[in-house]
């Protein structure tokens, strides 16, 4: 998608090294970043320069790649993959990336080895692209119809970035919404800020804007008396990891945001590609998630008055902060699935129906 009116994608592979958005400067400072080794690619998953589960995924699938750059050795790759894995526990799109490399690489001869993994993370690059923009055509479908029953804007109320800063391109939850408007359709979007990290105000906003989309930043607790107040038609929200169950692991408030959804009557849809799918866990109570340095909470990043980025403290020095980073959703309060198969009911028949 654009920036400043050029296309890029949130990750590419060039010169041996892999590029990345640092998402940790947007929205105010625009800077591609070089990862060069595995180590980069894990400390660019652990502090957030590159974010949102698929593209976790990718960037660990081209960290293998990075760790065959540095030493062709079958043990090396390993301890990668296993650093990699460990890297963040919520998104399943890491695990599955790396297992899914794994399997092509292990026992393959040296001379062999990088162009195979090359060739793999480039597949999954273009794959996770390609379920996104289907994911986009099916939720088209969802806007469309409210659009011609109300004959005006579509208001959608998302949570975090599940746009295509998070993915490769287009986005899970934005993709129908992009769809949408290009479609012609007048859509205007309820952006969460998102807190701690603001994700919602610093990259859904900034991606939606540079795509010329009406959209409104809203504290995290308003979604639920903008919902009372008929002003939300829809919400679309991404997910770090759905179980099979339909249970949806996603950013912490999701949950909160599901249940005024049910409670007002409006419809509340998850987007995914089969990538986020746990087809092991069964209960959402195993599913690992992530708490984080309480300094997310404690302090706040801005631009000042002289265009300086600082960071200043805004709790109490004593305080004591827990700073959990995901929640989950159970498929009860999910009104459907948008996936790059099709749209389908939040649980197990439904999802074995459409992917098994
Ligand atoms: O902590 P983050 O920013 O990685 O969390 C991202 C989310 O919760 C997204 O909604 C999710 O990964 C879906 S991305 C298409």
């Amino acid at each position: 998608m654009n920036i400043g009116g050029k296309a890029y994608r949130t990750i590419w592979f060039e010169n041996n090294s892999v590029k990345i958005i640092d998402q940790t400067k947007l929205p105010h400072q625009f800077i591609i970043k070089d990862l060069l080794t595995v180590k980069d690619s894990i400390n660019a998953i652990k502090k957030m320069e590159i974010r949102g589960a698929p593209l976790i995924g990718v960037t660990a699938a081209y960290g293998l790649v990075l760790s065959i750059i540095e030493h062709k050795d079958q043990y090396f790759l390993k301890k990668s993959s296993e650093d990699l894995i460990a890297s963040r526990p919520t998104a399943i799109n890491l695990k599955w990336a790396v297992d899914r490399m794994m399997k092509k690489l292990l026992g393959v001869n040296s001379s062999e080895v990088l162009k195979i993994a090359l060739e793999e993370a480039k597949m999954i690059a273009e794959e996770d692209v390609e379920f996104c923009k289907n994911i986009g055509l099916n939720g088209l479908k969802i806007i469309e119809e409210i659009y011609n029953k109300k004959k005006n804007t579509v208001n959608i109320l998302t949570h975090c970035n599940a746009g295509w800063l998070a993915t490769i391109n287009w986005g899970t939850a934005t993709s129908p919404i992009y769809h949408a408007h290009k479609k012609g359709i007048p859509v205007h979007v309820w952006v969460d800020e998102t807190r701690p990290r603001n994700q919602g105000a610093n990259l859904t906003s900034y991606e939606l804007n540079e795509e010329g989309i009406a959209n409104t930043i809203i504290a995290d607790n308003t979604g639920g008396i903008l919902m009372q107040r008929g002003n939300v038609d829809m919400c679309i929200v991404g997910t770090d990891r759905t179980l099979s169950t339909g249970d949806v692991c996603n950013k912490i408030g999701t949950y909160l945001k599901a249940l005024a959804a049910h409670d007002n009557n409006v419809p509340f849809y998850v987007a995914l590609p089969s990538s986020t799918i746990d087809w092991d866990i069964k209960n959402s109570k195993e599913i690992p998630i992530e708490e984080r340095d309480s300094k997310e909470l404690s302090h706040i990043e801005g631009m000042d008055e002289n265009n300086k980025i600082k960071k200043i403290l805004i709790y109490p020095k004593k305080s004591k902060i827990l700073n959990l980073a995901f929640d989950v959703t159970p498929a009860k309060y999910v009104t459907g699935l948008i996936t790059e198969k099709g749209i389908c009911e939040a649980s197990n028949q439904a999802l074995k129906k459409m992917f098994k």
